[in-house]
């Protein structure tokens, strides 16, 4: 299956196949033609993946690994000297290729390192989580954290091919797995009532598995449609954020401890389509709907705090300008819009515990 992301000159293909990674060459080979590749990945997905990548590639290229430690810590901006020493090491040039074979760290980290070294270096996404395979890998925002906060520095930097071969999510862990059922889940709810419906006829994740090329290729084709009338995150890529403006305070007000984020969104959507009933902006019965989803998929609902305390956390939220929240909510299952709003939305429940 292929997707063709249309941004002008920053074009770009996707392709989605079960044991695409075997093939990987054969694809490279068309988009690729200099000499030397930097294979950058993460220390749980390189013993996995990487020789099978780096074998197939050698026989035409100079290709070296940069294997870095897995974990959300990785995307620090102290790693970045690192990775910029490493491509000089490489004697990487501006003709040369940065290859990304992990999740979204890896994804993020080594997309900003191509944006950035050289004023720009070819990328080629090769994601292995699946909230990489539907959401991060495609899209062209790429980032490493401060202490300050996740995502501060970044850019939006397009690959020249995204390769997805949804076997490789055999060896991922549950709770990651989970956490990527989390973004497709978001899709059905914001775009794609079918897909939702998809979801609600499986009873478990292993069910729902020899759809999941088709499932995937849905979600990143809901993806190319929204980047591609925004590619800049300035309207309509808004829509995205579904469930994160809860799931982000959330996040923050256990110091990204607890519930990851894709937990946290699970719980955003859900808890902000049920205060959007209560308010009839959205149909009576989503919310339901959407929390048998996320009961099947091993996601959590609810966190326990009342949202007058996550909603001193949300005044820090940086989607929060001059206290004016724009609030992603939902028609319906499917139909999604921007609900210009602030923070009284919230604190008009502040005694509800969510
Ligand atoms: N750029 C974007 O548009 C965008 C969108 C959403 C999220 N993100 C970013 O993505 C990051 C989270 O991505 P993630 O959840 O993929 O985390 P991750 O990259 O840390 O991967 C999760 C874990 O799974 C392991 N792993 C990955 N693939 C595997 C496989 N096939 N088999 C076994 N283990 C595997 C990794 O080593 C890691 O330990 C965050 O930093 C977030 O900010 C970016």
């Amino acid at each position: 299956m292929k997707i063709d992301v249309n941004l002008g000159a920053n074009s770009y293909s996707i392709y989605i196949e079960n044991n695409l990674l075997s093939r990987a060459a054969e694809y490279i080979r068309t988009v690729f033609t200099g000499r030397r590749i930097l294979i950058i990945s993460d220390d749980q997905v390189y013993p996995l993946y990487g020789e099978k990548l780096s074998k197939q590639l050698a026989s035409d290229y100079e290709c070296r690994p940069l294997v870095l430690p897995h974990g959300e810590a990785t995307k620090d901006f102290q790693t970045l000297p690192g990775v910029y020493t490493a491509l000089l090491d490489a004697k990487i040039s501006r003709s040369d290729l940065i290859v990304a074979l992990g999740g979204g760290v890896i994804g993020d980290l080594a997309g900003f390192a191509a944006s950035s070294f050289l004023r720009g270096v070819k990328l080629i996404q090769i994601p292995t989580s699946l909230l990489a395979q539907v959401d991060s890998s495609v899209g062209g925002k790429v980032a490493v954290d401060l202490p300050q906060g996740k995502n501060l520095v970044g850019a939006f930097y397009q690959p020249s091919l995204v390769l997805i071969d949804p076997t490789v999510l055999d060896t991922l862990s549950s709770r990651f797995i989970h956490d990527g059922m989390g973004e497709v889940i978001k899709y059905g709810c914001i775009k794609d009532a079918g897909l939702f419906r998809t979801l609600e006829s499986h009873g478990s994740f292993e069910e729902l598995k020899e759809d999941l090329p088709a499932i995937i290729h849905r979600c990143v084709d809901i993806k190319r449609v929204v980047v591609e009338h925004d590619q800049f995150d300035t309207g309509e890529r808004m829509l995205l954020n579904f469930g994160h403006t809860l799931g982000h305070t959330i996040e923050q007000y256990y110091n990204y401890g607890r519930e990851s984020h894709g937990e946290a969104v699970a719980i955003g959507m859900y808890q902000i389509s049920k205060l959007a009933e209560k308010e009839c902006l959205t149909a009576e019965g989503t919310s339901e709907r959407i929390l048998q989803v996320l009961r099947t998929y091993g996601l959590p609902y609810e966190c326990g705090v009342s949202l007058s305390e996550l909603t001193k956390a949300i005044a820090l939220d940086k989607k929060n300008l001059n206290n004016r929240l724009n609030l992603i909510l939902l028609k319906e299952i499917g139909a999604s819009y921007i609900h210009p709003s602030t923070e009284e939305f919230f604190l008009k429940y502040g005694n509800t515990i969510i």
